[in-house]
């Protein structure tokens, strides 16, 4: 069914006339792609009484997205299904964890087969799954990166690295970026420079923070800085192959070696390659090499968090750090590694692997055989279906598509950036002043692409940032759905404050 969509003005909000006025008579409300999966009937306990188990039996810190929140009961490929049977597009993969599609009939083979063999053993023994996904897995690291620690979350692989880089140099001092996020432990926490994903308790000592390379929101930035088919529209003086902003931020951390560091020392050097919690963030082309530079000429090691990045979700390149031109001494994998299943590790070279020899290390589930043989089958899935290939394409073109509804609408549409299916979208009150969207504003539109079928995440400092990061099998036809619907929510928000 198709259905016009019709509206009054809104030329009070500063959108352009024309372009109103033909977006309010031909807007039709986009039709959801099919898909040939019917689920099943749910036969969980009613609605009412989950919202009541989890009032008093969960806590409450453990928020829920949505004004009514949804109870999703089973999953195909890219799309979810809730109590009521309505189907959902999942632009958000479980918080860029799904990888290559919820339930791929390939993942849950291995893991069902698996299962049937031997769920435990501890890493006190061999098991072939082990040690089959350590070679298969550090055969996709460049250069010396090839021993793997396997862990069962990011934030245990973000600790485990940060400790790898004190015992191996033997320095104390950790510099990670502000608005990175790289756990919730209370070790890696420290590194977390998210306030609103800290708590006030002593974090972390001898970690610091330095000034974020944000050519969108922070005090540098201009129209070239980025690796992404989209650049911010900030005004920019620079020529076609210098980065001024670039320099700028690079100063910034030489001040953080200057000021803080004891002999300008450091252990190690945290950042991911694409911030994901932070909204979606790019750093200027260039920074992390001369970053790493830094490091490594005052003794520390630097540590990559491809917790969201990795696994060819950027597209162009496996790891997001190769983007950067650099080959880091340890990177941290968590999330898109299993499709979902608990499943982690840290990658390094034999020689700090070492370096954890000084006392015992140990970790019951680390590399536990179902999360071996699902990790192995990822692998597998990604290779066999090119799924690398497929987030370079249709990110590209959502990348493209989402650039033009922010041209159509820049007076709350103030950013699209990213890289493969890693996107952001960043909302503004105030285009001029990048003003971050008040939330009540921002829930509007989100609620909505959620109320006619499009699942989209949230992050930034703020919450007003859209984080577009779905499993990478979806197809262009899904994109362009994604896209119409949240295109139709920003068109109705507009007419509703010219209303006002
Ligand atoms: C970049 C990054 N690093 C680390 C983590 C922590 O991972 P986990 O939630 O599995 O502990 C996250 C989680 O969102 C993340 O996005």
């Amino acid at each position: 069914m198709i259905r016009m969509f019709s509206g009054t003005s809104v030329c009070r909000v500063g959108l352009n006339q024309k372009a109103l006025t033909k977006l309010l008579s031909t807007t039709i409300v986009p039709e959801m792609p099919p898909c040939d999966h019917k689920p099943g009937t749910y036969e969980g306990p009613d609605y009412t009484k989950v919202q009541a188990i989890k009032k008093q039996n969960i806590v409450p810190c453990i928020l829920s997205y949505y004004k009514k929140p949804l109870l999703l009961h089973e999953g195909h490929m890219q799309w979810l299904f809730d109590h009521t049977g309505k189907r959902y597009l999942d632009m958000f993969g479980g918080i860029v964890t799904v990888s290559v599609g919820h339930c791929h009939p390939k993942v849950n083979e291995a893991a069902i087969e698996q299962m049937n063999k031997l769920w435990h053993t501890t890493n006190i023994y061999m098991h072939p799954k082990l040690h089959e996904y350590a070679e298969a897995l550090t055969a996709k690291l460049p250069g010396d990166l090839k021993v793997v620690y396997f862990v069962n979350s990011g934030s245990e692989a973000n600790d485990l690295a940060m400790l790898m880089s004190r015992a191996h140099t033997r320095n104390f001092d950790i510099i990670s970026l502000r608005n990175g996020y790289h756990g919730m432990n209370p070790y890696i926490q420290g590194a977390t420079a998210l306030s609103t994903w800290r708590y006030n308790v002593p974090l972390g000592h001898g970690i610091h923070h330095a000034m974020n390379p944000d050519v969108y929101q922070g005090i540098w930035g201009g129209s070239h800085c980025r690796d992404s088919p989209v650049q911010s529209t900030r005004k920019c003086s620079c020529k076609p192959d210098e980065c001024q902003a670039c320099d700028m931020y690079y100063g910034q951390l030489e001040e953080v070696f200057k000021f803080s560091l004891p002999r300008g020392k450091v252990a190690g050097f945290f950042a991911e390659s694409i911030q994901g919690v932070g909204g979606t963030v790019q750093f200027p082309k260039g920074y992390v090499k001369k970053a790493f530079e830094i490091v490594r000429a005052n003794g520390g090691l630097c540590i990559s968090d491809e917790v969201q990045t990795g696994f060819g979700r950027t597209g162009e390149t496996f790891w997001g750090f190769e983007s950067h031109g650099v080959v880091p001494d340890i990177v941290t994998m968590a999330k898109g590694i299993g499709n979902g299943f608990p499943l982690a590790a840290v990658v390094t070279t034999p020689t700090i692997a070492e370096s954890l020899g000084q006392a015992l290390h140990f970790n019951t589930y680390g590399g536990n055989p179902i999360a071996c043989a699902t990790g192995l089958a990822v692998l597998r899935v990604i290779d066999e279906e090119k799924t690398q290939a497929n987030s370079l394409a249709v990110g590209t073109h959502l990348l493209k598509r989402l650039a033009k509804i922010r041209d159509e609408f820049p007076q709350f549409v103030g950013d699209v950036r990213g890289k493969g299916l890693m996107i952001g979208v960043e909302l503004v009150s105030d285009a001029e002043s990048r003003t971050p969207m008040q939330a009540p504003h921002f829930l509007e539109i989100w609620e909505e692409c959620k109320d006619r079928g499009v699942l989209l995440g949230r992050g930034g400092l703020y919450g007003n940032v859209l984080r577009i990061k779905p499993p990478m099998c979806i197809s262009k036809q899904d994109a362009d759905f994604a896209a119409d619907i949240f295109r139709l929510a920003i068109a109705r928000f507009a007419e509703r404050v010219a209303r006002k």
